[in-house]
């Protein structure tokens, strides 16, 4: 396995956030764990005033969370020509990956709800339809986001503007390849350098947009851009960039920038840590709490701390000790 990690990144289908994001897992908030895990209210106060350490608590990450795991990477390993063609709407596109299938070649789908729920949707429709015609799949999954984010986004009032004319081209045009960054992040100046690339890659990809909405989108930014100082840039910059440090985190350094020839992790791993999970369902709170974890890789202090966080998706030390629990257990 690659790095492991203790991040949350990730976003659910309608909320589309930064992967440095809390994910969702379906209705349920996947982060929820660490904060619901806190101490309830007066009633747990010890009667002598002395504070009392909270008892232990199994807040797991949910299993419909874990099980679309391997699904997911399944769908990668026998499926990575559909895969590359979908773009991935977690910000990692803007960073080098190129479609998210990459995303499945290291640990960062795992933690990332948005890469998950990409791949399973294209799961399904290629169980409906057979995988004979992946562009036809990835247009399928790119629109539904694309939908989703135009929705969202204008919503939210995300970005100044984003009900004119030009502020729904910007958003239709930049989301063909990912999430429409926020226009205050360059001075328009800057803007022209980062957009002349954006178009050398629509040209090589194929996915040249309509000059009219591609001109609207570019006045868009010009416009908006010019309304944000120098400091607002910077700030507006170092969110991405904080969101690419919980990239790298994931993905380890080395594997950053995956290359085509990087394999897609297998997704027997994921099996056995959805099986270790099953598991700990059965071992007592107190039993998980009172076992250490030595796993460098997470910042997790003991097995149930792990198991409670997203940590425990990726991390081999908390599936190894949960089944050596287990197994103990059934020899007794
Ligand atoms: C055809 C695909 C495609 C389209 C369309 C596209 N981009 Fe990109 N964009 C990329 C790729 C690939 C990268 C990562 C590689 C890079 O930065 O050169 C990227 C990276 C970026 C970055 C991060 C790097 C930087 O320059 O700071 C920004 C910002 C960005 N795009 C803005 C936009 C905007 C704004 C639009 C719409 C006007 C847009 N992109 C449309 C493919 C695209």
């Amino acid at each position: 396995m690659r790095t492991g990690h203790s991040l949350l990144l990730g976003a659910a289908l309608i909320t589309v956030v930064a992967c440095g994001n809390q994910p969702t897992a379906g209705s349920s908030t996947v982060a929820a764990a660490a904060d619901s895990s806190a101490p309830a209210g007066a009633s747990d106060e010890p009667s002598s005033g002395a504070p009392a350490a909270a008892a232990p608590r199994k807040d797991f990450i949910p299993l419909d969370y874990l099980q679309r795991i391997p699904i997911a990477y399944r769908v990668a390993r026998d499926h990575p020509e559909v895969l590359e063609k979908i773009a991935c709407y977690c910000p990692c596109e803007l960073y080098g990956h190129t479609g998210v299938v990459d995303c499945y070649r290291s640990q960062h789908a795992a933690a990332c709800a948005t890469c998950l729920e990409e791949a399973v949707v294209a799961g399904q429709l290629i169980e409906q339809h057979g995988a004979h015609d992946p562009p036809a799949i990835a247009a399928q999954v790119n629109s539904r986001y694309r939908t989703a984010i135009v929705r969202n986004y204008t919503q939210n009032g995300q970005f100044p503007n984003l009900r004119s004319e030009s502020g729904g081209a910007y958003l239709q045009a930049c989301s063909a390849c990912h999430q429409p960054p926020h226009p205050g992040m360059y001075s328009p100046d800057e803007w022209k350098r980062s957009l002349a690339r954006m178009e050398a890659y629509s040209r090589q990809r194929d996915l040249e947009p309509d000059p009219a909405v591609w001109q609207r989108a570019v006045d868009y930014l010009r416009a908006s851009a010019g309304q944000f100082t120098a400091p607002d840039r910077e700030r507006y910059r170092e969110s991405l960039a904080s969101a690419v440090e919980h990239l790298k985190v994931t993905e380890g350094n080395a594997v950053y920038y995956p290359t085509a020839q990087d394999p897609t992790l297998d997704p027997a791993w994921f099996e056995r840590m959805v099986r270790a999970y099953r598991l700990a369902r059965d071992i007592p709170a107190e039993v998980l709490a009172a076992t250490p974890l030595d796993d460098p890789s997470s910042d997790c202090s003991n097995l149930l701390d792990c198991l409670n966080s997203i940590a425990g998706v990726t991390s081999e030390a908390a599936v190894e000790a949960v089944e050596a629990i287990a197994a103990g257990d059934n020899n007794d």
